[in-house]
């Protein structure tokens, strides 16, 4: 095995999806394709050092301190799927792990997409730098071995858009890692704003993975694969032909059904707080007065994502300013951007 020490870094963005991913089975593979636009602005940093004398395993620093939670969901990570990598599996006791992300912690925003991604694009760039190969990242390995460490960070690995799982108007689509969909998508998306609304920075009462699982035997699940499949198709036209109308329809309406889909459950649960539903009116009467093509989806959480063309900036920003943040916690919202190609 190689003797000397090996630093790589990864830089890889959260996702905000406009077609929901809700609902897994076997080894994390989604029930319905999703869509999602890729972030600028919120990012997580990770550097992966190899350090052949490192002692007692491995290392794990958030934002420069330990984080036993975050270190155990990576070591079942590579206990299970470590093999997929082409370095021996001995190199993981041998990592030191450094991660940090350009967002608050407190903000409530979901980290485990642009995390375990910066993650897997670490361990590819090490696996490179092991066999002195400098050709670039397989992105379509990078989205699969990404996928397995949570489902929605396989739509990171790619600007502008991605979609992951299979649907018959993607021809490579598939559920096992995400395709890239900038190619597929009106120039005005590339354009997209997406503000971010803190209503809460609490963490979440009932995680993802909870509610993934809540979805086996839940008497809406058939009937919403269904309806996700069906918007994924509506969205991919829309998206080709600048259908802004079309667009808002489907991104509100899933994120409505998501949280339908936690209401519903058993146990039931509830994610949204008062001041999610009042961001949501004060958007419709502002789209209603204005004719401005703003809209909103909502992660699985109570902050509101605002989503907008880049010409009418300025506009909703003032609404931002004037009306929008006094329902957040501390006046606290993010402003976010599309990433480019
Ligand atoms: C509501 O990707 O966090 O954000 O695969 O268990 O890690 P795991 O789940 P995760 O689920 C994301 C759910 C969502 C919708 C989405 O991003 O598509």
């Amino acid at each position: 095995m190689e003797k000397q020490e090996i630093l790589v870094t990864a830089k890889s963005p959260s996702n905000i999806a406009i077609v929901k991913y809700w609902g897994k089975h076997g080894c994390q593979l989604p029930n319905n394709p999703s869509v999602s636009f890729t972030l600028s602005n919120c990012y997580t940093e990770t550097s992966v050092t190899y350090i052949p004398d490192l002692k007692n395993g491995m290392q794990f620093l958030f934002e420069g301190k330990e984080s036993p939670k975050f270190k155990e969901k990576i070591e079942k990570y590579m206990e299970k799927h470590g093999g997929l990598y082409r370095f021996d599996t001995d190199i993981f006791s041998h990592l030191k792990v450094e991660s940090r992300n350009s967002f608050p912690h407190s903000s409530g925003i979901a980290s485990s997409a642009s995390s375990m991604s910066a993650l897997v694009l670490c361990l590819l760039k090490l696996e490179k730098a092991l066999e002195n190969d400098e050709t670039p990242l397989d992105l379509r390995r990078a989205s699969m071995l990404a996928r397995l460490a949570s489902g929605s960070a396989s739509r990171s690995v790619y600007p502008v858009m991605a979609l992951w799982g299979e649907t018959s108007c993607v021809s490579d689509s598939s559920d096992e890692y995400a395709v890239p969909l900038g190619d597929m998508t009106a120039p005005v998306f590339k354009t997209y704003h997406d503000t971010i609304l803190i209503v809460s920075n609490k963490e979440k009462s009932v995680s993802s993975r909870v509610g993934h699982a809540l979805m086996e035997g839940h008497p809406l699940a058939e009937k919403r694969y269904l309806t996700a499949r069906h918007n994924t198709q509506r969205l991919l036209e829309a998206l080709r032909t600048g259908d802004l109308t079309a667009f808002i329809d489907i991104a509100e309406s899933e994120a409505v059904q998501l949280h339908e889909l936690m209401a519903t459950s058993n146990p039931p649960y509830k994610l949204v707080e008062p001041n999610t539903l009042k961001i949501i009116d004060e958007i419709h009467r502002f789209r209603e007065k204005t004719h401005i093509p703003v809209c909103f989806t909502l992660d699985a959480g109570p902050n509101v994502h605002l989503l907008f063309p880049d010409e009418f900036n300025e506009k909703v920003s003032a609404f931002v300013e004037t009306k929008l943040k006094y329902y957040c916690v501390d006046n606290q919202y993010i402003s976010d951007i599309v990433k480019g190609f």
